[in-house]
């Protein structure tokens, strides 16, 4: 309520990209001082044996997380737990910083409850993260998951240049990862990504597959693909995921324009380009999480990703066979309070 009433008609005065980034500088900062965070995790923590899970070998201590895109190098990670989210994808990270997109990259569709982004994933690349997430103090009490999700520099554009972005990535962050979200998906063309490559996409992860299997402790590696693939692109996805020993799927991105909006053609001319995250997302992500869950058989774990704004979009993501789930436009439309939301909505659907 705080925050649909005052904070989001603040932030809303500037561009989503910047205010978002002072909000969490904000709260961050805050978190410091005696108390806060104490404070924060009270009034948000859900602890709940029964919303404990175990997927693909990790134990998350509920089903909500953050998307990928809103902490790129794990800065935010124990402002997030304090929050009540169990779980977060840091990045998407690339070997070398970049930022090649110019602002205003993201923009908001009120109407239909919407982000528009091609913001190109800008990052301070990997070393950056492995700097912040070292010198990193988490609570032991409210442990937060990280995944690393993992992407190709812009300016890689051969084939063995991306191959070696990815390897790259994955090598210098397996200390820091608990599990790795490789990202198939372009956030600024949801229709391209190394997901409308396969053979391009098999190169990459046949080499961490291999990779995985010298180092130190497994660490699951997931794929993240676009909510709207072509129905044979994504059951070769599948299919190859089934095969290789891929640990489970974020579906998904952005969707593409063909998604239905309120928003007027005259408006998205004017913005330009871009995925769509928010409400318009959320069909196309139940339909796709049930595909998954039943080519698989239910072997292929689920991250549900994709216009999920309220704890009731979460239950049907969870009923369409998601283990877990992951929130970005929610953050923005609802605020932060959405875990706490959607652990309580959980919990009293255990009760009934
Ligand atoms: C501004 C913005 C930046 C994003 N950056 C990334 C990114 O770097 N990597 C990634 O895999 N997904 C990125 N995403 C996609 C989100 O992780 C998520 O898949 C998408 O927003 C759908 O979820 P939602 O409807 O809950 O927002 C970004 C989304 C937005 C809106």
């Amino acid at each position: 309520m705080l925050y649909k009433l005052l904070v989001r008609p603040v932030l809303s005065l500037f561009p989503p990209e910047s205010s978002t980034g002072v909000l969490l500088r904000m709260l961050k900062g805050a978190r410091r001082l005696p108390l806060v965070a104490p404070i924060i995790r009270a009034g948000h923590r859900v602890k709940d044996k029964s919303l404990e899970k175990e997927v693909f070998g990790i134990r998350f201590s509920a089903p909500v997380g953050v998307a990928a895109g809103l902490d790129r190098s794990g800065e935010y990670a124990d402002l997030f737990s304090d929050f009540g989210f169990s779980f977060i994808e840091i990045g998407s990270l690339t070997p070398l910083p970049q930022d090649v997109e110019p602002r205003p990259r993201v923009f908001t569709l009120p109407r239909d409850k919407a982000l528009l982004s091609r913001t190109g994933n800008p990052n301070k690349g990997v070393q950056q993260a492995i700097s912040v997430l070292s010198r990193r103090n988490p609570n032991p009490r409210t442990p937060i998951r990280i995944g690393v999700n993992i992407s190709a520099n812009a300016r890689s554009l051969t084939d063995e240049a991306i191959v070696s972005d990815y390897r790259t990535s994955f090598a210098q962050m397996y200390d820091f990862a608990d599990f790795f979200v490789v990202n198939l998906t372009d956030s600024r063309r949801p229709d391209a990504g190394l997901q409308a490559d396969t053979d391009l996409m098999s190169e990459v992860l046949d080499e961490l597959l291999e990779m995985r299997l010298v180092y130190d402790g497994y660490k699951p590696i997931l794929l993240k693909i676009s909510s709207d693939l072509m129905p044979d692109l994504l059951d070769t996805i599948l299919d190859y995921a089934l095969l290789s020993g891929i640990d489970g799927i974020v579906a998904g991105g952005p969707a593409g324009r063909s998604a239905e909006l309120k928003t007027s053609p005259q408006r998205l001319q004017e913005l330009g380009e871009g995925g769509i995250s928010g409400r318009p997302a959320f069909q196309g992500m139940l339909e796709t999480v049930r595909h998954i869950s039943a080519r698989s058989k239910g072997r292929l774990p689920v991250v549900a990703c994709g216009g999920i704004l309220s704890p009731e979009d979460a239950e049907m993501a969870l009923e369409a066979g998601a283990s877990l789930v992951e929130v970005y436009s929610a953050i923005w439309y609802q605020g932060p309070k959405i875990a706490k939301k959607t652990h309580d909505h959980i919990l009293h659907l255990h009760d009934r």
